[in-house]
């Protein structure tokens, strides 16, 4: 079992996170995995109530319940259960399977946040129709805007927050912080934002320091909505309450939708900052019509275009140890079994 447990959470880790800031830990012991968020991963400045923090747990566990699959195991989850010590997403194996398209799994190895600029394409409505499908999940709705008529009213949004974002010193500092220069550094740290992964050249770390620093919010803009127009449609995420258990499925909805996508060849990239920037995202929030309760937390768009060099990961070492508690409580919690 165990050295199934470490193959899935190698396809875990393989998931999406802001800032690639992989913010997660898993413990595993029998048939059960325990996956944690690492608040010292987390981003003060860009997420302050956590919410992306957690949408990132939810794309690791998406990965981790289609591999399961893949390998012939059946994954329950328990969100938060009340008897552990920590808080944490509780995954038990069992044998069997769910009906679910193997070319999702085989998506998780290619699946990339594209960055570059799209071809403008249209998405024929049937591949509309399947990503909105796969984001089907308890507490996540989805809207989707298609075609420059429909996508142009969000790029008021969008360059609002990319300006208040990079005029904001703390937020350019913490993204600093995250940003990998050159390969060495991307590879030494395993983590954060790899610059040839954003089309940008590798440079030493303080040359590309300083060039962050000189970066002006209305340039930063105007390169945003370049990337807005080239692009065919929009998809924005929406929980329809606040709660963290709904930014985890909102989680499990983008990851789904995002392999989905990758076995469509589409390509999709991040354009989060009107969800991130309070005020601006009341503003999306009205101009959607949402009620108070839902809140606009994801904005990508989708398209067409080429690969582009992926970011680098840490080792599954670097976030898991095996659960030496001298017993665990989750089966007895639910009554099902004992696991002395
Ligand atoms: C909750 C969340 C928010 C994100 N926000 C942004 C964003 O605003 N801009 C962006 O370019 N990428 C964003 N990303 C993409 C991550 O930066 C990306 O997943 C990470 O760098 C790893 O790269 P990969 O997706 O290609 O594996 C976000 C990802 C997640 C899960």
């Amino acid at each position: 079992m165990r050295n199934i447990i470490e193959l899935l959470i190698k396809y875990a880790i393989k998931a999406p996170s802001v800032h690639n800031t992989q913010p997660w830990r898993f413990a595993y012991r029998n048939n059960v995995i325990k996956v944690f968020p690492d608040y010292n991963r987390r981003l003060p400045m860009a997420d302050q109530d956590d919410h992306a923090l957690f949408i990132s747990l939810g794309c690791a566990v998406e990965n981790l319940v289609i591999a399961a699959n893949h390998f012939g195991y059946r994954a329950d989850i328990d969100y938060f259960p009340p008897l552990e010590n920590n808080e944490c997403i509780r995954i038990r194996l069992t044998e069997g399977r769910v009906d679910l398209d193997n070319r999702l799994f085989e998506a998780i190895d290619n699946r990339q946040s594209t960055r570059n600029r799209y071809k403008g394409r249209k998405i024929p409505g049937e591949d509309m129709k399947a990503l909105q499908n796969a984001a089907h999940y308890e507490g996540v709705r989805t809207l989707v805007f298609s075609g420059q008529q429909e996508i142009l009213p969000l790029i008021e949004f969008i360059k609002e927050a990319s300006f208040l974002r990079f005029s904001n010193n703390s937020f350019k500092h913490e993204l600093i912080y995250w940003i990998r220069f050159n390969t060495r550094e991307a590879k030494q740290t395993g983590d954060g934002l790899y610059t040839a992964s954003m089309g940008f050249p590798s440079v030493p770390s303080w040359l590309g320091r300083l060039i962050m620093r000189l970066i002006k919010p209305s340039g930063e803009a105007k390169r945003v909505e370049k990337l807005v127009k080239s692009s065919s449609a929009m998809m924005v995420f929406i929980a329809e309450s606040n709660q963290k258990k709904n930014w985890i499925n909102l989680g499990r909805a983008f990851e789904r939708v995002a392999l989905t996508a990758t076995v469509l060849n589409i390509k999709h990239a991040h354009l989060n900052m009107p969800c991130e920037e309070i005020e601006v995202r009341k503003k999306l929030a009205a101009y959607l019509g949402l009620p108070d309760n839902q809140q606009p937390l994801l904005l990508i768009r989708l398209g067409y275009s080429e690969f582009m060099p992926y970011p680098f990961r840490r080792s599954i070492h670097r976030v898991t140890y095996e659960d030496k508690s001298p017993q665990t409580i989750e089966l007895q919690e639910s009554g099902i079994e004992s696991t002395k």
